[in-house]
């Protein structure tokens, strides 16, 4: 089988001030006076909606009312759902495509920063993942922390689709605890092969950080798929560890 897949980590300087356990609870109710709901989501304090409803400025929902039911939103992101310590917001997924003589179609990054002084990180529960068959994506805090994935197969039958990201195709990595920025590098990279080959069977590259138990990789079909994009940021939140 060519296949080569290959995972390198390298951690730069590492100053990450391991976070305190969640000590607060969000005992499902709002402050007094403000909205506890938008549509279907419970929005607790120390999260709030509207003026001094939540703990501070970082804890800021916003409902928006023009979806039925309506949804929340932590700034651009939407707010699937809050815990005592955690919440689960949009996605966003980077995209590489090419056109059938290698030429980049398209170069979508992907970031997401919460701030250096914001209560969040992302939860080390995420990964991140790069579907492709060509590429090599860095997923990168610069001053804390780069990692990075390369997944390489020259034909379809070198993925294997059974719903796991473990062989060609697929690639994930870990996400450092305490973690607050990140953004997705990738780098055409085919070591070789035919690049107009692969293209038949797999013309984008894609990269994102999420919750993997929500990511099920279909295989060969979603290196084809022009809605895998779509899916995944409809159905893979990210998951946002906080404390108060
Ligand atoms: C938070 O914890 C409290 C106390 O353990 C519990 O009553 C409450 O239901 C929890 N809230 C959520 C949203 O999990
Ligand atoms: C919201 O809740 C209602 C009633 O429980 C349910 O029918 C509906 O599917 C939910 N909508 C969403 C978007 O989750
Ligand atoms: C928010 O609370 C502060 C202090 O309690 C008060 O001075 C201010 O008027 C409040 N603002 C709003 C918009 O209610
Ligand atoms: C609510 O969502 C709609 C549709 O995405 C958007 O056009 C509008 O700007 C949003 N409103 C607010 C207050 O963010
Ligand atoms: C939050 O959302 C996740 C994913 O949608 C779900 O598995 C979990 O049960 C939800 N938790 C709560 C407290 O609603
Ligand atoms: C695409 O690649 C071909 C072959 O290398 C080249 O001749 C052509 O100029 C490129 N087209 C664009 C729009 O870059």
């Amino acid at each position: 089988m060519q296949l080569l897949v290959l995972v390198f980590w390298f951690c730069l300087t590492i100053t990450i001030i391991a976070t305190a356990a969640a000590t607060t609870n969000t005992n499902n109710i709002a402050k007094p006076g403000c909205q506890t709901k938008c549509g279907n989501v419970t929005i607790s304090y120390p999260f709030g909606i509207g003026p001094n409803c939540s703990i501070n400025p970082w804890f800021d929902i916003t409902c928006n009312t023009s979806f039925s039911p309506p949804k929340p939103f932590y700034g651009s992101r939407e707010l699937y759902n809050v815990t005592n310590s955690t919440f689960r917001m949009g996605n966003t997924v980077a995209s590489r495509c090419y056109d059938q003589y290698g030429n980049i179609t398209e170069n979508i990054f992907a970031y997401t920063k919460m701030g250096n002084e914001s209560p969040f990180t992302f939860s080390p529960l995420n990964k991140f993942t790069l579907i492709s068959c060509s590429d090599l994506t860095i997923f990168s805090d610069p001053d804390q922390f780069t990692t990075g994935c390369l997944s390489l197969c020259s034909s379809p039958d070198d993925v294997i689709g059974d719903g796991s990201c473990s062989g060609g195709g697929c690639c994930q990595t870990s996400v450092v605890k305490g973690l607050k920025y990140y953004f997705t590098m990738t780098m055409s990279r085919t070591y070789g092969r035919d690049r107009s080959a692969i293209w038949k069977f797999n013309p984008c590259t894609y990269s994102f950080m999420g919750e993997p138990e929500r990511f099920t990789f279909r295989g060969a079909s979603d290196l084809i798929d022009p809605n895998f994009k779509t899916r995944v940021m409809a159905t893979v939140p990210i998951l946002m560890d906080w404390v108060r």
